[in-house]
């Protein structure tokens, strides 16, 4: 299994990590299966967050966990906070660390190695974040701290005030969901593409040396279905087709492998809740694929360039 460096950290961690959205529908066995299938693969980082099935995917992964056959110390866990589904995103002090509790209680975990803010706040007072960070810290619960959907200013204004260095910035990457290397390509030109929609978070990322993770590498637009075997996208699915039989692999591990040729050196959050799918996508972390053919599979994604 590929690893890559942490953010700013020495801490090496496997290139995919196993997302724990969906976990909610299945049985503490199931998703014991889950999780010795993932460290069976290599994969040590797993991410949660307080909301995913409304807690109950933590719940359900904190059962499991207890009888996988990983300890505690062999993964990085992490979990996100700061959002009161339908309702507001709330980066309160009390907000934070209450969300930080109900996980560590609902993981069954003493700590987390990392915890970030889910999407941004635009209410968001960074000193009160910053206390709570420092709070959560030196109470040994959280060690490393992120965020996530952030733009380069919104992590510029709340670095500012932080005394821990902010390392992941958990981001929508994938082959159908490109926008953040597009504009790029159309730099100074007139059409729609030249649009920095997130103001070159990518290379603010690399300069910062915060990890990107990739969140729903396998989904078009947000949530619309997942591209593999779909009909919508015959070009794309045909240039899988044609690199995975040439690599002896499977399409979804180009997929995978297309996003980890990137420099960035970003995490692929993986969100199968299939131990075969599981496999056959974190197997594209051992896939190398040349520039031309990362070119060809943007292009036949529905891309062009200038
Ligand atoms: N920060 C954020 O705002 C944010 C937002 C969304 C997600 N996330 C994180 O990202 C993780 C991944 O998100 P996601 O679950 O949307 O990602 P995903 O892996 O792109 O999508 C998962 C869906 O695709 C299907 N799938 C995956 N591999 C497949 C394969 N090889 N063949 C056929 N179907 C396949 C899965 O079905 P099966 O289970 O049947 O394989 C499942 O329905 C989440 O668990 C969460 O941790 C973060």
């Amino acid at each position: 299994m590929k690893s890559i460096t942490l953010g700013a950290t020495h801490q090496v961690v496997s290139a995919v990590a196993l997302g724990i959205m969906r976990m909610d529908a299945l049985t503490v066995d199931q998703a014991t299966t889950i999780i010795d299938a993932a460290v069976g693969l290599g994969i040590n980082y797993v991410d949660a967050a307080d909301i995913y099935g409304g807690g109950q995917s933590s719940t359900i992964f904190g059962a499991a966990l207890k009888q996988a056959n990983v300890t505690r110390d062999q993964l990085h866990i992490q979990s996100k906070g700061g959002i009161v589904p339908g309702k507001r995103y709330d980066f309160s002090k009390s907000h934070l660390i209450n969300a930080v509790d109900g996980e560590l209680s609902r993981l069954g975990v003493d700590y987390l190695d990392t915890f970030l803010l889910h999407r941004p706040d635009a209410l968001m007072d960074p000193s009160e974040v910053a206390a709570a960070f420092d709070d959560l810290q030196a109470a040994g619960k959280v060690r490393h701290f992120g965020v996530s959907n952030f733009n380069p200013r919104q992590v510029d204004l709340l670095q500012a005030a932080l005394s821990q260095k902010l390392i992941v910035n958990q981001l929508q990457f994938g082959l159908m969901h490109t926008g953040a290397i597009d504009f790029g390509f159309h730099t100074n030109m007139q059409d729609e593409r030249s649009i920095s929609h997130d103001d070159g978070i990518i290379e603010y990322s690399r300069l910062h040396q915060m990890t990107i993770q990739a969140w729903s590498p396998y989904q078009y637009g947000t949530f619309a279905g997942v591209f593999l075997d779909n009909p919508k996208f015959p070009k794309l699915n045909a240039a899988m087709q044609t690199l995975a039989a040439a690599k002896h692999t499977t399409k979804s591990a180009i997929a995978t492998a297309w996003i980890l040729r990137h420099p960035a050196q970003m995490q692929v959050i993986l969100g199968s809740m299939n131990p075969a799918h599981l496999a056959e996508n974190a197997a594209g972390a051992d896939i190398e694929l040349s520039r031309q053919e990362w070119y060809d599979l943007y292009f036949a994604a529905g891309n062009d360039l200038p």
